[in-house]
């Protein structure tokens, strides 16, 4: 595998859908190389961080992952010739630290009470420690290039739709960074000026949906790795989201774990979240097009299959606390 292999990936009808003369149709972005979405994501960051001469071979990237944004980064600086250090929360999968660790990348752990906060801390805290020229704070919490990457993947996602003839009526996307959302509700919004974009948050952790509501916001711990981080990224660009919903966690780890059964197709528990948003979709509309998207791969979580996290289930957090 090499870095031509990201992206390209392939859209697909969901054919098990098909109801009320709906269609769904959805990106496969867990076929990029290290398993997951965050290919896209840090191949953009860091050729563009390259080309402006911020970042250079040699140096030492840093981020915070729960996972799949670590084994990304991992993958893309062993290749290109960096030192990787990834800050993770505690009690992340066995299955995605191995991948970190086997792709040259060394993992902090920090502690789960304050879950990926915690990691942003310790991430900014050995930053300034370690204050040389050869350490860089990638940030894809905060870094716009980010999102900017995730515009590739709406042109191509544009180019298959017109070749398969479907006009999209939803894009329907789960948000954590909210970069994947945002990059691609950009590019459906400019290319279609009917489509309604959905986003979706896991329902105990929902900065958005709350704001939204005039709810107060509380983070709590949830079973969806890589959504409820308990802050709303710079990389959510609100304007972009016609509609906000929350969605269950062991709802979506259900549906995740039945897609696989009747469509064979390895797919993550929060791509089982866009499924759910889906499913609700296609019951009460018809002859509609649903656009949607797989991120990572269902052997990430073989060692969780249960879907429980026991590490987050009496932990009190305070992730949506100021960073
Ligand atoms: C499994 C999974 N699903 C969804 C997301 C959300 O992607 P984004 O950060 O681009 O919003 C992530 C992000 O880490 C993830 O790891």
């Amino acid at each position: 595998m090499e870095l031509k292999d990201i992206g390209n990936t392939p859209l697909v009808e969901l054919a098990t859908f098909f109801e009320n003369g709906n269609r769904i149709i959805s990106k496969c972005e867990f076929l990029n190389p290290s398993g997951s979405h965050k290919d896209r994501t840090y191949l953009n960051i860091v050729n563009r961080l390259e080309e402006a001469r911020i970042i250079a071979p040699g140096m030492t990237l840093i981020d915070c992952s729960t996972g799949n944004g670590g084994a990304a980064l991992a993958w893309i600086g062993r290749l290109k010739g960096y030192r990787i250090k990834i800050f993770m929360p505690e009690g992340m999968t066995q299955e995605r630290k191995a991948q970190i660790r086997l792709y040259g990348a060394e993992i902090v752990e920090t502690p789960k009470e304050l879950f990926l906060s915690g990691s942003v801390l310790q991430a900014k805290a050995y930053v300034s420690e370690n204050s040389s020229n050869d350490v860089y704070y990638v940030d894809q919490c905060n870094c716009l290039l980010n999102k900017d990457g995730w515009r590739i993947c709406g042109e191509e996602m544009v180019e298959q739709l017109r070749a398969q003839d479907v006009v999209p009526d939803f894009f329907v996307c789960a948000i954590g960074t909210g970069g994947t959302f945002s990059g691609i509700a950009e590019v459906m919004k400019r290319e279609y000026a009917k489509i309604k974009t959905i986003g979706l948050e896991v329902d105990r952790s929902a900065p958005l949906f709350s704001q939204r509501n005039n709810l107060p916001f509380n983070h709590h711990s949830h079973n969806l790795m890589g959504l409820g981080a308990g802050v709303i990224s710079a990389n959510t660009d609100p304007n972009l989201v016609d509609e906000i919903r929350v969605v269950d966690g062991t709802g979506a780890w259900s549906r995740m774990k039945h897609f696989i059964e009747s469509e064979k197709l390895p797919i993550g528990p929060t791509c089982g979240a866009n499924l759910l948003a889906c499913d609700e979709l296609v019951r009460t509309l018809k002859n509609k097009n649903i656009v949607t998207l797989f991120f990572d791969s269902a052997w990430k979580y073989e060692s969780r299959w249960d879907g429980l996290y026991p590490e987050y289930s009496e932990v009190n957090h305070v992730a949506g606390r100021d960073l």
